[in-house]
């Protein structure tokens, strides 16, 4: 049997990992500054991470949600305290599709209503809902188009308010900062702005934090900036450091009714002990603290390359903008460099690596970097 091919992929084989390095099966070494899509929180193969998920394997590894699984209050606690919100209510999943798929709908039994407002450029996944949100055509089938969802111009206050006015909106749908579509920060007083007419409008406030949260920006959710709550999170990537764990958590005034959101697999004892052992790693080593200081370090210094048209981002979401010319700079830093970067369109490298980057991976990574523009 084939593997369906809708993934282009590169020719490398990678075998081990630890921390920010990865290597082949011929044993090259790799700089990992792409985190594996910014799944990768915590490096790889880190070893309390291993331990925990050893010893529950060895435990327990399933069990379905029909019986009471302590480790998943475990999970909920430790996630209210890392995260500062705790009055909020966690529902676990298995991706971040799944995870706003489960917000939007959410969303919509709590105040009956239709209509989503997203944004362009914005990318929230590829099950029905999550892709309807999601602006681009070419991703979306026939059967995911629908009327109920308003696109609306990247930080346009104006249109925001316009569209709340005949008052049919279900929920907004917003990244704290554009992933797939160039690390574009939302600007904090746009993110005030979705907080009032929500509240006005009794609509729900979605921060999608499945690529920006989870602490790469240096705080938990990159929409916490603002200085407002959204309503639901959802979250997903670095939530597991590669073990499939997504979740909404949920604001105390959304109530929850048997039925009403439901998984087989999601929370699962395996799951939980790899959320566990993440957010005690984030805790334990202050990797809040380190993607702040590391990326606010990685942002100053490609702000000093001439080449580069533009740098945005916060922590260790980086986007280098590159003008046409440099449009190879990204296949360099893998081929001759030996560095795993992300890319947006157009021409912009994505940098999403693990939360616990050393300044020296850093400047490893500026090094090849300045070479490559300089050729
Ligand atoms: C902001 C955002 N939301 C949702 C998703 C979808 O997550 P998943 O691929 O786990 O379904 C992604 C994936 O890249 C993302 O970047």
């Amino acid at each position: 049997m084939n593997l369906f091919d809708v993934y282009p992929i590169n020719p490398i084989n990678i075998v081990r990992g630890q921390g920010s390095l990865v290597y082949d099966n011929h044993d090259t070494e790799y700089l990992d500054m792409y985190g594996g899509h910014a799944v990768i929180s915590i490096g790889h193969t880190h070893p309390h991470y291993v331990k925990r998920l050893e010893d529950q394997l060895h435990k327990l590894g399933f069990y379905s949600n029909s019986i009471e699984i302590p480790i998943q209050k475990e999970l909920a606690e430790k996630l209210g305290k890392v995260s500062g919100k705790e009055d909020y209510q966690l529902f676990l999943c298995n991706s971040g599709a799944e995870a706003n798929e489960n917000a939007l709908k959410l969303a919509s039994f709590y105040n009956g209503k239709k209509k989503v407002i997203a944004f362009s450029k914005s990318f929230h996944g590829r099950t029905s809902l999550a892709v309807a949100v999601t602006d681009n055509p070419k991703i979306v089938a026939p059967i995911n188009e629908t009327d109920n969802v308003i696109f609306l111009p990247w930080a346009d206050e104006a249109a925001l308010e316009e569209a709340f006015k005949n008052n049919e909106i279900s929920s907004v749908i917003i990244e704290g900062i554009q992933g797939v579509g160039g690390i574009q920060v939302a600007p904090e007083s746009f993110l005030q702005k979705i907080r009032s007419l929500c509240d006005q409008y009794n609509a729900v406030f979605i921060a999608d934090s499945v690529q920006c949260g989870y602490g790469r920006t240096g705080k938990f959710f990159s929409h916490d900036f603002a200085g407002v709550d959204a309503d639901i999170y959802s979250m997903a990537k670095g939530m597991g450091n590669g073990f499939p764990v997504g979740g909404i958590i949920i604001s105390p005034k959304i109530q929850p009714a048997y039925g009403m959101l439901g998984t087989t697999f999601g929370g699962n004892h395996l799951a939980c002990a790899a959320g566990l052992a993440v957010l005690e790693t984030i805790e334990q080593d202050n990797l809040f603290q380190n993607a702040a200081e590391v990326g606010g370090y990685l942002i100053k210094e490609l702000n000093k390359l001439e080449q580069v048209k533009e740098v945005r981002g916060r922590g260790l979401m980086i986007g280098i903008e590159l003008p046409e010319e440099l449009a190879h700079a990204r296949k360099e830093l893998l081929n001759k460099h030996h560095i795993f970067t992300g890319e947006a369109k157009p021409n912009v490298i994505r940098l999403l690596p693990a939360l616990n980057l050393t300044k020296a991976h850093a400047d490893r990574f500026l090094e090849a970097f300045v070479n490559v523009l300089n050729q």
